[in-house]
Formats: C-alpha cells, structure tokens, sequence
C-alpha cells in the first residue's frame, strides 16, 4: 500500500483526510497536526513555511511517498518551496480548488473566502486568473468561522449573522462560485449555501484535492491494492483537544492519537530534503 503523509495546522484537515480516506481507501494515511502551533492563518508566510518545512521533513522521515498539504494557508504561503525542495510529490489544496471554480463558473465572477493569509496570500487569485484571466475574482477572509465550527455551532443564530455579515460583499459582486478556501469551511456548507443562495456554486477544494491525488497515484498505476489502507494519527499538541473536536469532523471517535516532537534535531532550511 502507498503511503500518504497528509498534514494540516490543527484539526481542519480533517476534511481532506475525510475526501482522501472516501476516494481512496486503499492507501496508508499518516495525518499530522501541527496543533501546538495552530492557528497559521494568522502568520506570515516566513513563520508558516519554516513549519510546513519542518513537518514535510518530519514525514519524508516517516518514509511517506507523497504528500498532500491539507492546509489552505500553507498550500498558499509554501507550495512553490515544498515542491521544490521534496523528493516525493507534494499536493496543495489550492490549484485543484482553482480549477474546479474555473470550471464551474458560468458568469465569470467567482468568490473565494479564506483565512486572512490565504487570501492575502493571492495564491488563488493568482492560481484562477493563470487558468483563465477573464474570470473576476472576489475575495473575503473570513476568520471567525473557524472557531465556530470548531464549538460545533452550525445551525445557530449567530453563525448565520456572521456569515451574512461576511458573505455580503460577495453577494453584491454577483458571484455564481464560491470557493471554500479553509479547511473549517466545508463544514458549513449549509450555512453557506444558505447565506448566498442556492444557485451559488460551493466549490469544496477538499474533495477536489483528493481528485487530483487519486487521479495521480491511479495514472502511476498505484491503487491496485485491494486492502484497506491504515490511519495513523499525531498531533504536536496534547492529544485530547484534537480526538475530542476530531468528532465534529468525523462524525466518529478517534481512538488513537500520538503527540510527537517534529522540530527535533537540527535547524531545518529545506536544502536536504
Ligand atoms: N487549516 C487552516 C486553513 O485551511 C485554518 C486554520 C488555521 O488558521 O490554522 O487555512
């Protein structure tokens, strides 16, 4: 079985180990997160690519085969230094999101909604406009979702106050397609949908990204295996936050999470892996 390092700042990544876990079960999926530094979606992109540096240099050590960056601000802030320093394929979760809202757009106004980093990053307003420049693009950091989802709070009150709040602008530009730029945000789906209106396309980058892998790893013939792949969970906070909350991603219980040290060692520049 192929071995797949998916890692994410905290617990949001679970969503894309959930679209990776249903399109393909036959692989091993090592998920780390990175919870004692949560969140990144407040840093810059120095802080956020030194620790998605040191974390693929964590995983390369676990001898993954490929690696898919579940986290839309490292995907946005790190990318282009990942995939040029790793010796395995490396997976971000913004060019599939990109493509899929390319796709799906019908009037060329698209939205896309994030942390304040991904968004002030432009790596999807730069990933949409190099598939196709006539597309508008809107964008919206929407930080406060996060913690709304992480208390579970999906069909309250105040969560669509916040979302109208958020969404609004939006809404007047007229977007058709809304990229869902977080990894939190897929949770809210409803909320969403609800908040901008039905027509609007929500495009899920967790589902698009587990596509793309899939797509990849069944051209270089590696989904032949007919076992069920393995799950390996760790964190590089106390386990507990992250198994109790994992059940709002899940919907089932994690039995088993590892707390382990990735900065071990020496400084970690990028130039040996
Ligand atoms: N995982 C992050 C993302 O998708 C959201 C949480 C954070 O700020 O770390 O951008």
């Amino acid at each position: 079985l192929i071995k797949l390092g998916v890692f994410d700042s905290g617990l949001g990544g679970l969503t894309v180990y959930r679209a990776l876990r249903k399109s393909i079960p036959y692989a091993n999926i090592l998920y780390l997160g990175d919870t004692a530094r949560v969140p990144y979606g407040t840093k810059s992109a120095a802080t956020v690519t030194r620790y998605a540096l040191e974390i693929v240099h964590y995983l390369i050590d676990r001898e993954v085969e490929a690696i898919v960056v579940a986290c839309n601000t490292a995907s946005a802030f790190a990318m282009e230094c990942l995939r040029k320093t790793c010796k395995v394929p490396v997976f971000g979760v913004v060019e599939p999101g990109a493509k899929a809202a390319v796709k799906a757009t019908r009037n060329g106004v698209v939205g896309v909604v994030g942390t304040r980093g991904t968004v002030f990053s432009g790596a999807y307003q730069r990933a949409i406009k190099e598939l196709s420049s006539s597309v508008e693009v809107f964008t919206e950091p929407c930080p406060l979702f996060v913690p709304l989802v992480e208390e579970g709070w999906f069909d309250e009150e105040i969560t669509y106050e916040v979302a109208y709040r958020y969404l609004g602008p939006l809404i007047a530009k007229k977007v058709d397609t809304l990229v869902l730029g977080c990894t939190h945000y897929p949770l809210l789906k409803d909320v969403i949908s609800r908040v901008m209106g039905g027509d609007v396309v929500l495009i899920d980058s967790a589902d698009e990204t587990s596509f793309e892998v899939k797509d990849y790893l069944e051209c270089g013939g590696r989904l032949k295996d007919q076992e069920l792949g393995g799950d390996q969970f760790e964190v590089t906070d106390s386990p507990s936050r992250f198994a109790d909350v994992g059940r709002i991603f899940l919907d089932r219980n994690l039995e088993e999470v590892f707390q382990v040290n990735v900065t071990e060692g020496e400084e970690v520049d990028g130039s040996d892996l």
